[in-house]
């Protein structure tokens, strides 16, 4: 017998889902670039680790945001360009606390490593430009580099750097947190900076015949300053037809806790503030409408995920990756479908050994986390048209919360319908119906999959049991209406494709 019942209203579509949805963070922070997605840090010129680099372009990430975080207010493009051995070695303002190695940024890995990265795996680039402690010529002058196809000394500098055609970035963020670690502003004197570099950094689309530059704003999870720097965004002469094409904010989650000393009410609170993602979206929405549209101004939640006690700056922001996060990665990818109306793109933090990380290295292994199968498993979401699903589901009551214990969401294409079905119970298995409207799928149309089956929420992913974490198969049965029924195991994830 069903506890749980989820409803996929097939005909009441919402939205694509953005590809970019499952986009991804790298920063200059502790291991993520140097011994994650590059090898060396001062001596040598180093190298790409191939191993991450075929991990990562195996999962097919449509975006990925560099080179921060707190440290793109703090970053100075044109050090990192040119022979590496000429690259001036800079302190790292924000990430070097505490730290007895990799302590100084080398830039090694700077513009042209990183854009050939993302060609290798065929991401889209997301430049995080300085506005915290730069200036809008800095900022203009890094798309010239990066995309003008004329004949300027920036140009010819990365025609000289191995580039010849232009890179076509597209992606161009202006600051970020400039309510904190960007520069300290409040909201009115971020807009007023957001305006001068965007009137110099946007208008070098004009410049460009082949690609269309979209700009990004950093907003904040506390929305009065979403509110407000809208607000002060529209008075210009313009109104709000200004070059603003996202806004973004930041939501991490489980800060007060480590996975391996918290208990299952812990993990209900954890998971519970993971799904705050949707108030969040609908708040930085409903600021954006106040002036805008979001149909014309994109929501981006350009770093999410979990961030837990063991990370801080001193080891690198470094902590286990476990199923625990992998769920909640789940459960806000089923938030991000939901507002497929709405978002534009998400990136979670940080692609390698740094928080919630997809991927981590020790020495010369480098290995896939759980969170890495859960994107694996939503990737055929991507690019779908998002349909409403309704879940009739246990909940259970936390002292000034919910968590409703099973989540789902759907998404159509020519073909069929997927559905993730998320089993937040760490405690017990739920047996969940699930009913397509207008359809009734037999034998031989259904194919399931499940995730971490076999696995406690708290078991950590190394080296050596990583390859224990991949999808298995998941019995359906199927009705004679074609409702289908399945048994998840507490804290498991489920991808049902029904053609
Ligand atoms: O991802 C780590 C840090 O978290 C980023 O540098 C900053 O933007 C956020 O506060």
């Amino acid at each position: 017998m069903a506890d749980a019942r989820v409803t996929v209203h097939t005909e009441a579509g919402i939205d694509e889902i953005a590809p970019e949805m499952h986009g991804h963070f790298s920063e200059h922070l502790g291991r993520c670039v140097y011994d994650g997605l590059w090898t060396a840090d001062g001596a040598g010129d180093g190298e790409f680790r191939e191993d991450v680099v075929s991990l990562l372009a195996d999962l097919e990430i449509p975006v990925l945001r560099w080179p921060g975080g707190c440290f793109a207010d703090d970053y100075h493009w044109e050090d990192g360009v040119g022979p590496q051995e000429d690259r001036p070695r800079r302190r790292n303002l924000f990430w070097a606390q505490g730290r007895d190695e990799i302590p100084e940024e080398s830039n090694r890995f700077g513009t042209d490593e990183f854009l050939q990265l993302c060609e290798r795996i065929g991401t889209e680039p997301y430049l995080a430009a300085n506005i915290g402690s730069g200036d809008p010529q800095e900022a203009a002058d890094w798309v010239e580099y990066c995309n003008y196809d004329g004949n300027t000394e920036l140009a010819d500098r990365r025609r000289e750097n191995g580039h010849e055609e232009p890179y076509g970035v597209r992606y161009w963020g202006l600051g970020n947190e400039n309510w904190g670690c960007g520069g300290q502003m409040t909201p009115e004197q971020y807009a007023r900076e957001y305006r001068r570099y965007a009137t110099y950094v946007g208008s070098m689309d004009n410049l460009m015949l082949d690609h269309d530059l979209e700009l990004i704003a950093c907003g904040f999870e506390g929305h009065e300053w979403n509110r407000r720097f809208m607000e002060e965004i529209g008075h210009t002469a313009w109104g709000v037809d200004f070059p603003l094409d996202h806004l973004t904010l930041h939501h991490y989650y489980g800060r007060e806790m480590t996975v391996a000393d918290a208990d299952e009410d812990q993990y209900d609170r954890f998971l519970a503030e993971a799904l705050e993602m949707d108030e969040h979206i609908e708040r930085i929405a409903a600021a954006i409408n106040a002036v805008a549209t979001t149909r014309d101004i994109g929501v981006i939640i350009d770093e999410w995920g979990a961030w837990h006690l063991d990370a801080v700056a001193s080891n690198g922001l470094e902590q286990p990756g476990t199923v625990l996060d992998a769920l909640s990665a789940a459960a806000v990818l089923d938030v991000f479908n939901h507002h497929s109306d709405v978002m534009t793109m998400s990136n979670i933090a940080q692609t390698v050994n740094v928080l919630q990380c997809l991927v981590e290295t020790d020495g010369d292994d480098a290995w896939a986390r759980p969170t890495y199968h859960v994107f694996d498993l939503y990737a055929p979401h991507k690019g779908n048209e998002a349909v409403r699903t309704s879940v009739d589901t246990p909940a259970r009551e936390l002292e000034d919360d919910e968590l409703p214990l099973v989540g789902a969401s759907a998404s159509i294409d020519g073909d069929g319908t997927y559905v993730t079905v998320t089993n937040l119970d760490c405690r017990e298995g739920h047996t969940v119906e699930v009913r397509l409207e207008g359809a009734a799928p037999a034998d031989g149309d259904v194919d399931a999959n499940v995730l971490f089956a076999e696995h406690d929420p708290d078991v950590e992913v190394d080296a050596d049991n990583a390859d224990e974490f991949g999808a298995e198969e998941l019995d359906v049965s199927i009705d004679d209406d074609g409702t289908l029924t399945a048994d998840l195991a507490p804290s498991t994830v489920a991808g049902i494709s029904v053609r």
